[in-house]
């Protein structure tokens, strides 16, 4: 049956005096919990404020978060031999890279490592798989798949600490069961842990690259912080890519040298982006640290298998099975796809390009893009597909249908807005984490880590909580 909202897991509206007061232990438990963010109106790096949270846990349907638990692995494996075959990558991205610059540069310094051979085989992957369930019988369906600075695994798995304490403190510790565990930050650096160990140079350096101005640094700084402490002989070193430009060189081995030591492992927090790479110099970095002997994450072909073209021709009939084989797992992953439309200059093209001009509002328009914002909806689809209708702009991007999902009540709280907030209609995304190593003929490493929960208000497009959008979360598992 189809469900169109979803049961809160307590009763609401909550009574004002409550909810005051609730909110106010929330925020305190935040912020001295790194449930935090810096502010970017007025940046000051002695001052975290909260970053914007649900005050309780949203419902979730039990069966499918699990269907997302166990399905990563199989996401994992896919994506990487996606992004060990040349063939697929050229030919997926091949109009693409005429129009798309960003794209481009990236692909070109693939073929040059590649043409130069490659030094290091090992890949690491901590990825993230996005989710949204289709209201019309709540089913999840994948949103997208994130191969770099999957972000957000850190805080996360603080939440259901964070929703034990608000439920607890009111009156409603026999619920607490139904949240999951979310071991989402502990999985991730145990990848890079694994990897360090696999490269296996004494006194190595982990590096992690990071935007000028990193407003989201707890996340970031957990995970160093857990590194150090689980492995104390790890020293972890944050630098942008301009650093990297000026600070690094190559021995003749290869090795990325940074403060005389070789670097074991490469974290991309940055780099997603063309505005993270303001000058050659970022690229001219992005290509040293891409042909030196370093594990990155990502390795610049995930990096492109992670492209919203590579997902749309994933949903191309017999492409999944091209990499999985005809069994039941491709079932199970086509399962998940929504409709996706290359807009290339063929028939297919023209005929989803037609499609979504008749009903722009069924569609969202994405470029070749990261990190929120770059999408278009509704009426702009329209427009835009107008615009370029004729031009070959239009196969930088792709048309995917617009997922609808079930609303759920609750309350969002945010740095600075007024207290109480209203009960407002929100809608859900989760995450699922996955670790992956290996190389292309053998895998060392592969499992799902933990999750996350990012939830938004119900009539906003898109849900970045870096952008400002949407609302740390937990899932409260449903048995429906
Ligand atoms: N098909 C869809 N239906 C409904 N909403 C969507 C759809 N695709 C994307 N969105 C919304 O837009 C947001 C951003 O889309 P997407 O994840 O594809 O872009 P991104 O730039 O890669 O984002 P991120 O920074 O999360 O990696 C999603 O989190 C979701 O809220
Ligand atoms: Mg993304």
């Amino acid at each position: 049956m189809s469900q169109a909202r979803l049961a809160s897991c307590v009763p609401l509206p909550l009574e004002n005096k409550v909810l005051v007061n609730v909110i106010e232990k929330a925020k305190d438990w935040a912020l001295m919990h790194g449930v935090g963010m810096r502010d970017r109106k007025h940046f000051n790096k002695d001052v975290i404020q909260i970053a914007p949270f649900v005050l309780l846990p949203s419902p979730f349907p039990r069966t499918e978060f699990m269907k997302a638990v166990e399905l990563q692995p199989v996401l994992n494996e896919l994506m990487h031999k996606v992004a060990h075959d040349d063939q697929f990558l050229e030919q997926t991205l091949q109009n693409a890279l005429q129009v798309d610059e960003f794209t481009k540069n990236l692909y070109d310094i693939w073929v040059k490592v590649r043409n130069e051979g490659i030094t290091q085989s090992l890949c690491l992957g901590l990825f993230r798989s996005d989710y949204l369930m289709q209201r019309d019988g709540n089913k999840i369906k994948q949103v997208e798949f994130n191969t770099i600075a999957s972000s957000f695994g850190a805080i996360t798995s603080n939440l259901p600490a964070m929703f034990r304490y608000i439920l607890r403190s009111m009156g409603y510790g026999d619920i607490i069961k139904n949240m999951p565990e979310n071991r989402a930050l502990s999985g991730l650096c145990a990848g890079i842990i694994e990897a360090y160990d696999l490269f296996g140079v004494p006194d190595s350096l982990v590096l992690f690259v990071v935007e000028e101005v990193s407003y989201n640094i707890c996340d970031q700084r957990f995970h160093e912080f857990h590194i150090t402490e689980a492995r104390p002989d790890i020293m972890v070193i944050r630098k942008t890519l301009c650093e990297i430009y000026e600070e690094t060189e190559l021995n003749d081995k290869k090795q990325l040298l940074l403060e005389g030591k070789p670097v074991a492992v490469v974290y991309y927090r940055s780099g997603y982006e063309p505005a993270q790479y303001p000058s050659s110099r970022e690229w001219d970095a992005r290509l040293r640290v891409e042909r030196s002997s370093a594990i990155k994450c990502p390795s610049i072909h995930y990096q492109l298998a992670g492209t919203k073209k590579v997902q749309q021709a994933l949903a191309i009939p017999g492409a999944l099975e091209k990499f999985m084989g005809a069994g039941a797992s491709s079932g199970r992953v086509r399962d998940i796809f929504t409709g996706l439309y290359s807009l290339d200059f063929d028939e297919a093209g023209e005929r989803a390009l037609e499609m979504a001009i008749a009903d722009a509002e069924r569609f969202v328009l994405k470029p070749q893009r990261e990190g929120g914002g770059n999408n278009l909806y509704g009426e702009d689809v329209r427009e835009a597909l107008l615009r370029m209708r004729h031009s070959r702009e239009r196969a930088a991007y792709i048309l995917m249908e617009r997922i609808l999902p079930p609303l759920v009540s609750g309350y969002v709280v945010r740095p600075g807005a007024p207290v109480p907030p209203p009960l407002t209609d929100l809608v859900s995304e989760l995450g699922i984490f996955g670790v992956i190593i290996g190389t292309k003929d053998k895998i060392y490493s592969n499992r799902q880590v933990g999750h996350m929960l990012r939830t938004k208000l119900a009539d906003a497009n898109e849900g970045g909580v870096a952008a400002g959008l949407g609302a740390l979360d937990s899932p409260y598992l449903l048995d429906m």
